[in-house]
């Protein structure tokens, strides 16, 4: 399909006034394409995803749908940042469906990854058609596509990610930054206003912390990894490593050990730094993390999160291990 190649000739977007020039050309065309039809979204709050509702936004306004599936495997925060800029600061028409305790439930006792994450991609493609079924008059569905999604169209990321949507919806698809490499579609998102922390956030798998609760999930190991990762990402930013490292998380592994907190016997779990960069997700290396961080990291972690009693670090490049931890 030759509207799916990028032109020879077209600018890389680095700037501004070039983002600005996409903007303006993107509203023209979407509002060609749609009329004064109806446009679903599944708004993930990732990057692709959230460039393309605040575009969608600014040219059809209220006539975008969005939802939000929070399937309790997000980041700390990340749920409420989504209906706070949409919802709020954007004045989306956004529907935010809670269906932690849907997934938490058929997530009891699997302790197998691949289980694991099909079990995640079925359930969101369920809520998100049965809410798609609920709304009338819908025509269109966005997608947050960008180039490499087109390059790499042996289809990994429409496979492997939880947004991918099922083949059977019959509409027709609008696509606003399919052409666009991502650094570009973060320049365009930063021209739409999006907050900087959203349109830099570090990659994150569709089954988010899913993957990194490792076994079989429990809601109170669930608990600590997230507040575990968040204080991982708050030192990262005081640090300033936020800036520089590609990746990094906490994943806490379905075992104990013994630790002693406030002279009693603690069986806590173990909470593992990864730390990683890259270019190209293929292979990736360790960023060497200063000792007096890990100290802090360490000490805010034990004290702070309840049940964790040892903060260990990955030091393990890829290959041989993957990035994610699972
Ligand atoms: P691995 O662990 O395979 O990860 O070395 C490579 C990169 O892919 C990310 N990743 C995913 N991204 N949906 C995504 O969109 C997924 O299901 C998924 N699983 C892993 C991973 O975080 C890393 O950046």
């Amino acid at each position: 399909m030759s509207n799916n190649v990028r032109p020879e000739n077209m600018k890389r977007i680095n700037t501004f006034e070039l983002a600005n020039e996409f903007i303006d050309e993107q509203i023209k065309e979407i509002r060609r394409q749609v009329g004064d039809k109806k446009v679903l979204l599944a708004l993930s709050g990732g990057v692709d995803s959230s460039v393309v509702a605040a575009l969608l936004i600014k040219a059809i306004g209220k006539q975008l749908v969005c939802v939000h599936v929070n399937h309790g495997l997000m980041r700390k925060g990340e749920s409420e940042q989504v209906i706070e800029v949409f919802g709020k600061e954007l004045d989306a028409n956004l529907i935010y469906i809670d269906a932690t305790d849907r997934f938490l439930n058929l997530l009891q006792g699997v302790s197998d990854p691949e289980k694991k994450r099909k079990i995640i991609g079925g359930e969101f493609i369920k809520v998100f058609d049965e809410e798609a079924a609920k709304i009338e008059g819908i025509s269109f569905l966005a997608q947050g596509t960008i180039y490499p999604d087109i390059l790499e169209s042996d289809g990994v990321k429409a496979h492997h990610n939880v947004g991918g949507l099922p083949e059977d919806m019959e509409m027709e698809l609008v696509e606003p930054v399919k052409l666009l490499y991502k650094d570009e579609v973060r320049v365009v998102g930063e021209a739409l206003g999006l907050p900087h922390a959203m349109v830099y956030r570090q990659p994150f798998p569709g089954p988010g912390l899913g993957v990194r609760c490792l076994g079989a999930i429990t809601r109170d190991r669930l608990h600590a990894l997230r507040e575990a990762d968040a204080i991982l990402r708050e030192e990262f930013d005081i640090c300033g490593l936020a800036e520089k490292v590609w990746q990094y998380f906490i994943a806490i592994p379905d075992m104990t050990a013994v630790g002693v907190i406030d002279g009693k016997r603690l069986d806590g779990w173990c909470a593992i730094i990864r730390a990683v960069n890259t270019t190209d997700a293929m292979t990736a290396t360790i960023e060497e993390i200063p000792y007096e961080v890990l100290h802090k990291i360490t000490a805010r972690i034990t004290s702070e999160v309840n049940g964790i009693s040892r903060v260990l670090m990955d030091i393990t490049p890829k290959p041989v291990g993957t990035i994610e931890f699972e």
